[in-house]
């Protein structure tokens, strides 16, 4: 167990997620302490039915703390991680800024959970529309080796954080009343509109989102030579990332043998009949840890192919969720010594 434990960015998107599942999960501590910047510090928050007061994140604040699980933009990541890890503080981290280090492992507890027991300090976890595309992709490339995706992302506002919230539901409201509205988490309005661009330019003509399901799936599976073509679109939908999905594999799985590798492998729960128009969508999965697949059919474009839906819950699966399941192989791996 970690006697003391911190949320780091308690007040965010994914912090507050993060308190609602130690709750759930009946996450062991004693002590637990909340860090964000000036703007949140001195407020209070209720966890477990009490009032805490959340406090300043400065080097200090990590003297005595074990754990710390973080969830804040990648530049405040890159500075208090190490102030943490100077202080033997284990940080479970939630930015994109430690994922490619080699020296962080890069962890999805039902993929790789052996790269968790490496860690110097720092683990990180997945792009949240990396998470719920590795977490499908890993029965079939167990069972056929996938060489190659190909992925088209309909991402939440959420991803974006409460900013990202805030936009979609004022932006809307303005939208329909004739008005103006600034948006600050997005470039463009995203109220009755689609944005086909997350994050900055990258790599030639692909975005920083994009070339982190390139980069991050290939360093989960420890396979350089698995092929992603990504193109990754923010939507207008309050919660819940979706993509479509196109795997090109080694060895044929025919439809219904997908259908059951999915069904059989944990996290992942098919709703797939087409016919009775029963398929994953954003608003029904809302809320649930799993990942979502359906409309399963063979790619008709290659041999070895195969095409899905994937809905996920990109603040729970995506995000919290997998943070805290890092955080429990953590207090597993210490029990087993
Ligand atoms: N949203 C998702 O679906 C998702 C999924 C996977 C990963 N992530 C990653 O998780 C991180 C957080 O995302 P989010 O969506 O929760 O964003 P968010 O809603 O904007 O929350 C950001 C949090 O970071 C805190 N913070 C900002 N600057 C800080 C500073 N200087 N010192 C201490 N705390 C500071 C904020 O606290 P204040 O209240 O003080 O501003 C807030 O609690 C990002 O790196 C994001 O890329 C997000």
């Amino acid at each position: 167990m970690f006697e003391s434990i911190a949320i780091v960015g308690a007040t965010g998107a994914v912090g507050n997620l993060i308190c609602q599942m130690l709750e759930q999960r009946r996450f062991p501590y004693k002590k637990i302490t909340f860090l964000s910047s000036q703007r949140s510090a001195g407020k209070r928050l209720t966890f477990k039915g009490e009032q805490h007061t959340i406090e300043l994140m400065c080097p200090e604040a990590f003297d005595g703390i074990d754990l710390a699980i973080g969830s804040t933009p990648d530049p405040v990541a890159a500075e208090f991680c190490p102030w943490a890890v100077e202080r033997n503080c284990v940080v479970v981290d939630e930015s994109g800024y430690w994922r490619m280090d080699p020296k962080v492992p890069l962890v999805v507890p039902e993929i790789n959970p052996e790269a968790a027991l490496n860690h110097q300090g720092i683990l990180s976890s997945p792009n949240c529309s990396t998470t719920q595309m590795v977490l499908a992709m890993k029965p079939l490339h167990d069972a056929g080796k996938i060489r190659r995706v190909v992925v088209s992302t309909y991402q939440a506002t959420s991803g974006a954080g409460v900013q990202g919230q805030e936009d979609l539901i004022a932006g809307s409201r303005a939208f329909l009343d004739g008005q103006d509205y600034a948006h600050k988490a997005f470039n463009y309005p995203i109220a009755f509109n689609l944005i086909p661009q997350i994050g900055s330019l990258k790599h030639e003509g692909y975005t920083s989102e994009e070339m982190k399901m390139v980069y991050e799936t290939q360093k989960i599976f420890g396979d350089d030579s698995i092929k992603v073509c990504p193109t990754c679109v923010r939507v207008p939908v309050e919660n819940c990332h979706s993509e479509s999905i196109l795997v090109e594999t080694e060895k044929k799985i025919s439809v219904a043998e997908a259908r059951e590798l999915f069904a059989a492998t944990p996290g992942i729960k098919v709703l797939d009949d087409l016919a009775a128009g029963e398929y994953p969508m954003p608003a029904d999965c809302s809320g649930d840890d799993a990942v979502f697949v359906g409309r399963i059919r063979e790619d008709l474009s290659c041999d070895n192919g195969l095409a899905f839906w994937c809905v996920s819950d990109n603040l729970r699966k995506g995000a919290a969720t997998n943070a805290v399941q890092i955080a429990e192989l953590l207090i597993k791996s210490q029990a087993a010594v």
